[in-house]
């Protein structure tokens, strides 16, 4: 949530900060600002609203300067406002911030009866005063940054310019991640490698409580205790152009039609296409452990949710499933000697980092799945598997997702075979299936009308019910929340059984319930539930396979079906997630919202 960047540069700076926020616009984009220092003066430009508000602000009233920070808000406190955008500046600071100052109020408080004069509703602007209060009682500009810091509680990623010190630019790190890059005569500073890319791949992470000191020519780093520190420059070469529609008209759609090589990128990475054997760059120990405890938010709760089947089915181990922001404070107690198993696209969601930290603190051995390399989870888990999705920029997680359960499924295999569990051709066949999605979800991406129709079912609905059992339950659940995030319509995913329980009052003619019934152990059921639905007059939409569409025949169900290809245990889920995806896309398009930037949200979320 926020994005930040940052230039000290050899030439003129505002345009290309205004560039870059357009990287981390997926971060938030409720408002957004830069500021420039020039020749001892602080120059502001801030808008309203998403960056085309900003560029227009810019365009109308240029600022200059070397020198300069910007920022893309995602509101936490007060609301969207030209006056609550960052940079917040007082006659001598100028400050970007991303995370939550938690001790605000008593701040404010305190420096209100010192005479300083606030004019935004948000925890950031004490950081502007509580500077300017420093430097007014006689501190250097770094004294005043360093003194600063012990005031502050909570998250933050700082990054704060100085009126009396030129060609300085001052940043720190607790909670909420940051990264400088060095270029040639320039250095930069940015939530994330992606802000840095086209201008460079020499980059530097800051660790937890880290602060520094950077000009164009160099960074002097200082750790918690303010010791200075040397911090590893690394190569990470990032592509630019993922930040870009590549003609599609939403990132969302780009990602989702990616998929096949997402997948196939992810799955060979793990599992050799031609002797069709593992081949993970970590051997983690699986015969050491008696359970896994599994915690992710959104999404990635929903791989976890499918991971929980599978493992124990054919890994034969049991697995416990949380959501991160409920794990946290569940003291929920931890074999010693467990794992722990964390999936994260961004690595950056703070509800998930805590709860690594947390696991790690109670002696658990931390596996993380992550897509984004470097990022805080990545660096903190004792092993990391990559999902190869690329940059996923839609808030709207696709490509990750799937890409997730591919890695999530070899872990499966690799704990099944270690574990004396599942044979040699059995493993072999679990294999090719996951080395032949790309080809599937392929296919399933030319069935692009078949969506575009249940869409137009799904337009004018209020709520939508998503049902289906085993590993199509969560698959129902991840369903749901597509459609809720970018259509705006309420839906529930449910355990199909469980629909009788309750939900089933809702059955009417005005509620679309999709079902999710591939032919697995669990098909006829699903399909009773859905006879369930029609008895009750609903209007129902069955995605299912050749062996779904003969039963539905066969006992004359009324109801529209979606034919997808035979699937199985491991493929299932993650292939029937491809047409979830486009259905919610295609309905957000008939309904006119905002599909890669809905209201309310923002991609990568490192506030609690
Ligand atoms: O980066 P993460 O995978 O940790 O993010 C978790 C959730 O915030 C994320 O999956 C969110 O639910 C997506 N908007 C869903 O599409």
């Amino acid at each position: 949530m926020c994005g930040i960047v940052g230039i000290l540069g050899n030439k003129p700076v505002a345009q290309r900060l205004i560039d870059g926020l357009k990287r981390l616009e997926y971060r938030g984009y409720d408002s957004a600002g830069i500021a420039t220092l020039e020749s001892g003066l602080l120059h502001v430009c801030r808008a309203q609203g998403k960056l085309v508000a900003l560029q227009s602000a810019f365009d109308s009233s240029p600022i200059i300067g070397n020198l300069g920070i910007g920022h893309t808000r995602w509101a936490t406190h007060g609301v969207p406002s030209e006056v609550n955008a960052h940079p917040h500046v007082s006659s001598k600071v100028a400050v970007v911030h991303n995370g939550i100052i938690e001790n605000y109020a008593h701040l404010k408080e305190a420096l209100i009866k010192k005479g300083h004069a606030f004019v935004s509703q948000t925890d950031t602007e004490v950081v502007t005063h509580t500077i300017t209060d420093y430097l007014n009682q006689g501190l250097s500009p770094f004294d005043a940054f360093k003194a600063s810091l012990k005031d502050f509680h909570g998250a933050y990623a700082l990054a704060i310019l100085i009126k009396d010190t030129p060609d300085t630019l001052f940043v720190a790190r607790r909670g909420s991640p940051l990264v400088v890059g060095f270029g040639d005569g320039e250095t930069y500073i940015g939530s994330d490698a992606l802000v840095l890319a086209p201008w460079t791949k020499q980059l530097c992470y800051l660790e937890e409580g880290d602060y520094a000191i950077l000009t164009p020519e160099k960074a002097m780093f200082y750790n918690e205790y303010g010791q200075s520190v040397d911090r590893p420059i690394k190569t990470i070469s990032i592509n630019a152009d993922a930040v870009t529609k590549g003609g599609y008209d939403h990132f969302m759609l780009k990602e989702i039609f990616e998929q096949p090589t997402a997948v196939k990128e992810t799955v060979e990475s793990l599992i050799d296409p031609v002797s069709e054997r593992l081949k993970l760059p970590v051997d983690v120990d699986w015969n050491a452990i008696t359970k896994i405890t599994m915690v992710a938010c959104g999404t990635s709760y929903f791989s976890t949710a499918v991971a929980k089947y599978w493992f124990e089915m054919i890994a034969k181990l049991p697995v416990e499933v949380d959501i991160a922001s409920e794990f946290r404070y569940r003291e929920s107690p931890l074999p010693k000697g467990g794992a722990a198993l964390f999936i994260s696209q961004s690595g950056e969601t703070i509800d998930t980092l805590e709860a690594m930290k947390q696991a790690k603190e109670m002696d658990q051995t931390t596996i993380v799945v992550v897509n984004v390399p470097e990022s805080s989870m990545d660096r903190l888990a004792d092993y990391s598997f990559h999902t190869k999705a690329g940059p996923e920029i839609g808030v709207a997680s696709t490509k990750a997702f799937t890409c997730q359960l591919a890695v999530l499924a070899t872990l499966c295999l690799d704990a099944a075979i270690k574990r004396g569990v599942l044979s040699d051709v059995e493993a072999k066949e679990y294999a090719q299936q996951l080395l032949n999605l790309p080809n599937e979800i392929y296919g399933i991406l030319q069935k692009e009308s078949d969506y575009q129709q249940v869409a137009e079912t799904l337009k004018p609905a209020r709520d939508a019910l998503y049902l289906g059992r085993g590993t199509s339950f969560p698959i129902a659940m991840e369903g749901a929340l597509k459609l809720k995030e970018i259509s705006y319509i309420h839906a529930e995913g449910y355990a199909a059984g469980e629909m009788k329980h309750g939900p089933i009052a809702l059955i009417d003619q005005l509620m679309p319930v999709i079902v999710l019934a591939p032919f697995d152990k669990w098909m006829v059921k699903t399909l009773s539930n859905l006879q369930e639905v029609i008895a009750r007059g609903g209007i129902a939409i069955c995605f299912t396979d050749r062996i779904g569409r003969e039963h539905i025949q066969k006992d004359q169900i009324p109801t529209q079906i979606v034919e997808m290809p035979m699937t199985h245990l491991m493929t299932a889920p993650i292939l029937y997630a491809v047409p979830m995806q486009l259905l919610s896309y295609y309905t957000a398009l008939l309904r006119g919202t905002d599909v890669d930037q809905p209201r309310n949200l923002a991609k990568s979320v490192t506030v609690e």
